[in-house]
């Protein structure tokens, strides 16, 4: 049994089946980058993943529990805990431009720490400790991905690698222990894409997963221990960087690895 198993996914909008049948496995420390043409499906897959969409077949696994069983109805709140599992960076980092990088990073932490102690019925002063510590974790987070100069600063104020920077603290800051990012360096002037997938390299770690949406194909090769591609809904061909990028052997693998060398 692997730490996270995604089986036999399924997707629909409307006629349109967009998944077909995603199965694949990640334990934790390991990162598998996902790459394919644009349509393939990709972020439709990562949506179902976080729940931001729902898988119409499938199930979802994570260390033993099933988290998400097409079949089964979720309330909000088995929602929102079965989400905790998992922390998602967009292409277009999606801060909330009235709040500074801190606030942003603090924000789900603090509505975490409120919704909690209100249940408890706690204190004011311990309220007040609590809210203290997020801000401390939210600092120190934002000092692990080289903004600590940066924490008062508000989205407009920052460069667009800055701003995933950010985003990338904001979604470590309830641990996920699966961490996925879509294309986290498309938007972004190319000059800056290298800060971001450092900062991403060093996010390898053995307490969480990550999947990784990119087309920077020497990053996908170098930091991910599996390769996923996919085409028109199916993984077409799933394996080890070497493998994939040096004898890919199905042929939309081929062609489209063939094009990416050339554009
Ligand atoms: N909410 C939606 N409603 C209808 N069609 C969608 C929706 N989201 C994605 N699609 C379609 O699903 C297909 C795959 O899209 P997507 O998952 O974004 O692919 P990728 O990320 O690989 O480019 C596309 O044809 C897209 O138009
Ligand atoms: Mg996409």
């Amino acid at each position: 049994m692997s730490f996270f198993e995604v089986k036999n996914i399924y997707k629909s909008f409307g006629n349109a089946q967009i998944l077909k049948g995603i199965n694949f496995t990640l334990e934790k420390g390991e990162v598998v980058s996902i790459i394919g043409s644009s349509g393939s499906g990709k972020t439709t897959l990562l949506r179902c993943l976080n729940f931001l969409e729902f898988a119409d077949m499938g199930t979802i696994n994570i260390g033993g529990e099933e988290i998400y069983n097409a079949q089964k109805n979720y309330n909000d709140a088995e929602l929102r805990a079965n989400r905790l599992h998992f922390g998602l960076v967009f292409q277009s980092f999606n801060l909330f431009p009235q709040y500074s990088a801190l606030k942003n990073v603090q924000l789900a932490l603090d509505l975490q720490t409120k919704e909690r102690l209100q249940k408890q019925k706690a204190s004011k002063a311990e309220l007040k400790e609590a809210l203290a510590k997020n801000m401390q974790i939210a600092t120190d987070l934002l000092e692990k991905v080289g903004l600590g100069n940066k924490i008062k600063n508000y989205p407009c104020e920052l460069s667009g690698g800055q701003c995933q920077r950010v985003a990338i603290a904001r979604a470590l800051a309830l641990k996920p222990e699966i961490l996925c990012f879509d294309e986290p360096t498309s938007a972004l002037d190319p000059e800056l894409t290298g800060e971001v997938l450092r900062v991403i390299k060093d996010l390898r770690s053995a307490e969480r997963g990550m999947v990784i949406v990119t087309h920077e194909m020497e990053f996908a090769r170098e930091v991910s221990d599996k390769i996923i591609f996919m085409a028109d809904g199916v993984i077409e061909e799933m394996g080890a960087p070497e493998q994939i990028f040096e004898n890919p052997t199905r042929a939309k693998t081929k062609s489209f690895l063939k094009n990416y060398v050339h554009r």
